[in-house]
């Protein structure tokens, strides 16, 4: 869902971003269609590996080294793309998306250092602290700030209204900047790393409240004035329903850091609702829209039902929620049984039925994001 949907389809769209915003074309253009093969090449070969047993055993770092390494040459090119188009601009201003994107690409450049190095040549319990800074400088420092790229160009544009407070805007970059390097060992609370480490990390956990509902605000505040045009506009549909589920997973993410939740719920489904949540619930819920705006001004032809688009919608919005809390519930109920001293095996059978749930609202999420596909691609 990182590396193959949102990574993908945000890179797609900031093709369409980055030269309205500045005024020129995309440097290198030419090298584009050849990073576009390359990557989805890459993507392509890394299921085909992975499903064959190659895999480096770090969560959101699960594909084959010859894979990483591919995936940070094209974003390296990218990166070069973007700073010398943002090098060359012809709008004065520094609008936020582009602060977004130039620290997204860079922090994410840097990122997959850790990557390539990480899982083979760190040994010990400084492996597991070196996979918790990794996985949340890829959920803070890459999905977070490229989904704000998103939401910051096409929330005002699909609305036609300027985004709220440019003070807001700067409070949320720079708390985001300062706060999220060091929230990485809430994800080994409880583990051998140091204690004072791991307090310093619930304490940033905590402190993320202060980026989350800073841009929330300048989201809703962008609404302004706007909510009876939500209805028929897919694109800002998607994306205020996207900032909703932020607002939910995050709260979620800030409790969960404590360790009086963490200890019921680290082994469950619980966690799981939050990455659900946040991952596809926001940010794939972001890209869709950027999808939606765009798709239709790049090739001509307006979306081809708005009807089977909304169904899109209801089933994705409806399928992701209910299965956030699914998982959520049957977190709960696990964690608690397992702190009661029920045998492991009778907690899984427990979860059986939710399971089905999960089955059925990710079947329903198939469905909407297939239904959406259709009508762009039927449109043309
Ligand atoms: C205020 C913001 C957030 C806080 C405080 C937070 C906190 C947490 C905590 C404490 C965990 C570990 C839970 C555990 O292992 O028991 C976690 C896991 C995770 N979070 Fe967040 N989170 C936040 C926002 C986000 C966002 C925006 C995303 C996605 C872009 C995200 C994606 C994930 C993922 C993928 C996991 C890993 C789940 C797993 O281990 O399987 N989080 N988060």
């Amino acid at each position: 869902m990182i590396w193959g949907a949102f990574s993908t389809l945000f890179i797609g769209l900031c093709h369409y971003i980055v030269p309205r915003l500045c005024g020129v074309r995309l440097a290198g253009a030419m090298w584009s269609r050849a990073l576009l093969l390359i990557w989805n090449a890459n993507l392509l070969l890394a299921v085909v590996l992975m499903a064959l047993g190659w895999n480096r055993g770090w969560e959101a770092g699960e594909l084959p080294l010859v894979n990483v390494l591919v995936l940070f040459l094209v974003l390296i090119a990218f990166t070069a793309q973007c700073l010398v188009t943002i090098g060359r601009r012809r709008e004065a201003p520094l609008y936020v998306s582009l602060w977004y994107l130039i620290a997204a690409l860079v922090w994410t450049d840097a990122n997959l250092v850790l990557l390539i190095l990480g899982p083979d040549h760190v040994p010990g319990i400084n492996n597991a602290a070196w996979h918790g800074l990794f996985l949340h400088y890829v959920v803070g420092l890459w999905i977070t700030p490229a989904g704000y790229v998103l939401i910051y160009y096409f929330l005002p544009a699909s609305l036609r209204n300027p985004i709220y407070s440019h003070k807001l805007s700067l409070i949320g970059f720079w708390s985001l900047a300062f706060f999220y390097p060091f929230v990485g060992l809430h994800h080994y609370l409880y583990s051998p790393i140091a204690d004072w480490a791991e307090t310093i990390a619930i304490v940033s956990s905590m402190m993320l409240i202060v980026p989350v509902w800073t841009v929330l605000q300048n989201f809703f505040g962008t609404m302004v004035g706007r909510w009876h045009e939500v209805g028929p506009n897919l694109p800002a549909k998607f994306l205020i329903t996207g900032a909703i589920l932020y607002l939910v997973g995050c709260t979620q993410g800030s409790l969960e850091a404590l360790r009086s939740l963490q200890e019921p719920t680290h082994f469950t489904d619980f966690v799981i609702a939050h990455s659900h949540i946040t991952v596809f619930g926001t940010f794939i819920l972001w890209a869709l829209a950027g999808a939606l705006y765009v798709w239709p001004r790049v090739s001509g032809a307006p979306l081809w039902s708005f009807r089977l688009g909304n169904w899109g919608f209801w089933l994705v919005t409806l399928g992701i929620a209910s299965m956030s809390l699914v998982l959520a519930a049957q977190g709960l109920q696990q964690g608690f049984m397992l702190m009661a001293g029920v045998a492991w095996i009778d907690s899984i059978n427990a979860m059986r039925p939710y399971w089905w749930l999960r089955t059925l609202t990710g079947l329903a999420m198939d469905v909407g994001v297939s239904l959406l596909v259709l009508t762009m691609v039927k449109g043309r």
